[in-house]
């Protein structure tokens, strides 16, 4: 079985670092014509150098996802060049938080706008041209978060929950024009945004523990899965929320079956 993207055109938002970077990287060595947005502009002539040294097919543009008349002429532009847009991955975000009585109002508004009015924005601009064609895949970046919150994590946490009833309602909108809507929920993946690879050993450890897998989770884990979904493999999969968290509390605590086998290793030896 073959994943086959060849010659489909996609944008990804975020792509300047991160996730986003490594998707849009990935997605453009399997031929994907692969437009990489973000907010910062050196990131991206970054990405367009990366891009430009490897000879992979795309192209790069400063947008705010909260800004919807930028957002129209980016997508206007893809379209009229490339002629199509085949896959949308949603995956600019920011992570910001605090405590509910201490959540500063902007820093609350910022993960709204970015995280949920960032997808609706995006969806809005793309869904007329997909439902057009009569094809399309929409990716939006939901979080673990949207399953379990973490402390201090309203403000994140409630936009990403909401990303997930969003992707819901746009299934069902775009279900008879063959577009299908999914998002992802990546659980611990080391990157700017979370810096969980340079904690404490101990705090490492600490959320290491939760995960059934017990390892943090790959840019390539995520980009994987975005190729599988954006796929002709996954076109009867719509509407869903896929957990990629190495199975974090799976079972309610993961770290006993670590415990136990090192037992048994230990019998063994
Ligand atoms: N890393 C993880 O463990 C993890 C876990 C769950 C969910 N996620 C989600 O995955 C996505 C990517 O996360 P990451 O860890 O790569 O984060 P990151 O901070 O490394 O990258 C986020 C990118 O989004 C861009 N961005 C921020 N605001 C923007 C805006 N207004 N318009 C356009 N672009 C903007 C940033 O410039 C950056 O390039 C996010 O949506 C995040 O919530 C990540």
């Amino acid at each position: 079985m073959i994943i086959d993207l060849k010659g489909k055109v996609a944008i990804v938002t975020g792509a300047g670092r991160g996730i986003g970077r490594h998707i849009a990287m990935t997605l453009a060595k399997e031929g994907v014509i692969t437009i990489g947005t973000d907010i910062r502009a050196e990131q991206l002539e970054d990405l367009g150098q990366a891009f430009a040294a490897e000879q992979l097919p795309g192209a790069q543009f400063v947008c705010d996802v909260r800004d919807a008349k930028r957002i129209a002429e980016v997508v206007e532009e893809v379209r009229s060049r490339f002629g199509s847009i085949d896959i949308l991955v949603n995956n600019a975000g920011v992570a910001s938080g605090g405590i509910v009585e201490e959540l500063k109002e902007e820093i609350w508004d910022a993960n709204m706008d970015i995280n949920l009015k960032g997808t609706f924005l995006m969806c809005q601009a793309v869904a007329p041209i997909m439902r057009e064609q009569r094809s399309g895949r929409i990716l939006n970046a939901a979080s673990f978060a949207a399953i379990v919150p973490a402390y201090g994590s309203a403000a994140y946490a409630s936009s990403k929950a909401a990303v997930k009833q969003f992707t819901r309602v746009l299934a069902g909108e775009l279900g008879p024009y063959n577009v299908t809507v999914n998002c992802y929920s990546p659980g611990m993946i080391p990157t700017d945004m979370n810096h969980f690879a340079e904690q404490t050993e101990e705090r490492q450890n600490r959320l290491l523990d939760t995960l059934t897998l017990r390892r943090w989770g790959n840019k390539e884990d995520i980009a994987n899965l975005i190729c599988f979904l954006a796929s002709d493999l996954a076109g009867y999969i719509t509407g869903t929320m896929i957990d990629i968290s190495g199975g974090k509390f799976a079972t309610q605590i993961p770290a006993f079956a670590y415990e136990a086998a090192a037992r048994k290793e230990s019998l063994r030896s």
